[in-house]
């Protein structure tokens, strides 16, 4: 049975979260592998929507595990408060969720200066959930994992160390320090929710794929943001990209079979850092608006332009994608011709590849494909699409060199095509 890698292959909301709830439906174990409470991954199903940050996106499926990997930061309020609203909602998660011990904890002390930094004159827009700072201390060897919090009669010296250092950084700067008192009385009630959900999730993964269990690495982010192979500095801090999956899990590239990029059929980015094929004024805005491009974690207007070939290669090639699913054809629909951009102009010169260190510099060429005139919506069948999203559709599949296998014509978990079933 294949293990599938899911990853973003753009700048992140490609739709992963929808794609993962459509294949959970088969699956028996969905993990998340890195980033943090920055995703926003939405899932709709007769109307309900659930928009997690935290949890796997297999959560609606009561046969599903649900593991979260050691590569993940977990903001723990947000994780308790995660599970309570799922419990809210009648799904059930904790007794089928298992929290990697080596996963690290963000503190409030870490998003507030990830919070402070966006206003600074180096902002790089980020979410604020102290992603950047939690990552940083990780690679410093000053960070907490869950299993330490979990066990402070052990590792109380580590937690105070922690605090000392952000404390010190405070009061260096005039801001408010935190104290070791206040972090224990914050971090005890939490983890008293955390303990009974820890455990190993390499293990875990590892016997799954093993048994030939069907099994989902949900990726965070996108592509274009991994903290090695995106747009560095206007990145997040970890690897968001299919290899990500193999150390944010503990488990070995042999492992992975299959690796599903997820794209919209335009593009979008949130936060600063360069963006070719963006659209500033009413061509955006209208993008913007149909597509309703507003952030699922932190509300911010997406910036929308059209759909960019070299790096949807570059993900390809970074990913090994084997699979792409295309989301949000829908939204293309009554454009009598859709620009796409097939290569760049880089100081003068055309090229078919993503530039490593000048896309700010690149200027998109495009060729325009014939558009849609009529709602896609409710097509659920290949048959039902016009000729010329089937052709937009083969046009992906011939410049990327990867067979598309989804094509996302809604929010709703159904209003998908199936054109190759994942298991
Ligand atoms: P993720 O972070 O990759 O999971 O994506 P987000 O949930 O942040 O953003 C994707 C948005 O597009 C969400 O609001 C989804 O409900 C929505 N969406 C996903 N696929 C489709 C689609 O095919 N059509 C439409 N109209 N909306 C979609
Ligand atoms: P999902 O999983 C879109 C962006 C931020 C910012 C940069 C760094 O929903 O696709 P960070 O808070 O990670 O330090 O911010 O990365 N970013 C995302 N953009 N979707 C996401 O997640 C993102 N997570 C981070 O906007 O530009
Ligand atoms: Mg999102």
């Amino acid at each position: 049975m294949p293990a599938w890698v899911v990853v973003g292959a753009q700048w992140g909301d490609e739709g992963k979260g929808k794609v993962v709830d459509l294949i959970a439906e088969q699956a028996e174990l969905v993990a998340r592998y890195g980033g943090g409470a920055n995703a926003g991954h939405t899932l709709k199903v007769g109307g309900v929507k659930v928009v997690t940050h935290l949890l796997p996106s297999g959560v609606l499926h009561p046969g599903v595990r649900c593991v979260l990997g050691a590569g993940m930061v977990i903001d723990p309020k947000v994780l308790v408060d995660e599970l309570q609203d799922c419990e809210a909602r009648g799904f059930q998660v904790r007794d089928r969720l298992l929290v990697s011990a080596r996963a690290h904890l963000t503190f409030p002390f870490q998003s507030a200066i990830d919070r402070a930094a966006n206003a600074g004159p180096r902002s790089l827009g980020t979410t604020g959930r102290g992603i950047g700072p939690t990552y940083a201390d990780k690679a410093a060897r000053l960070g907490l994992r869950v299993g330490e919090a979990c066990d402070l009669g052990r590792h109380g010296d580590a937690l105070d160390a922690l605090v000392d250092t952000w404390a010190a950084r405070a009061r260096a700067v005039g801001a408010e320090a935190p104290s070791r008192e206040g972090t224990r009385a914050w971090l005890g009630p939490l983890t008293d929710e955390l303990r009974p959900l820890l455990g190993d999730a390499s293990l875990a993964v590892d016997t799954a794929i093993r048994e030939g269990r069907r099994v989902v690495l949900e990726g965070a982010q996108g592509t274009l943001l991994d903290l090695d192979h995106g747009t560095y500095p206007f990145v997040t801090s970890s690897n968001t990209v299919a290899g990500g999956a193999c150390t944010g899990l503990g488990i070995g590239p042999t492992r992975i079979t299959e690796v599903l990029g997820i794209t919209k059929a335009y593009c979008t980015r949130v936060g600063h850092g360069p963006f070719p094929t963006e659209l500033s004024g009413p061509e955006g805005e209208r993008l913007r608006e149909q597509g309703e491009e507003y952030g699922a974690t932190t509300g911010r207007p997406r910036r929308c332009g059209w759909l960019d070939l070299p790096a949807l290669r570059y993900a390809a090639r970074v990913n090994g994608l084997t699979a792409l699913a295309v989301t949000k054809l829908d939204i293309l629909a009554e454009y009598p011709e859709v620009p796409v951009c097939v290569a760049y102009t880089v100081d003068g010169a055309r090229t078919e590849e993503f530039p490593v260190d000048a896309l700010d510099r690149a200027e998109p060429v495009y060729e325009r494909w014939p558009g849609w005139d009529r709602s896609v919506a409710e097509a659920r069948l290949e048959d039902a699409l016009p000729v010329s999203v089937r052709r937009y559709l083969q046009g992906i599949e011939k410049a990327v060199g990867v067979p598309v296998v989804l094509a996302s014509v809604g929010a709703e978990r159904a209003a998908t095509i199936v054109r190759r079933a994942l298991f």
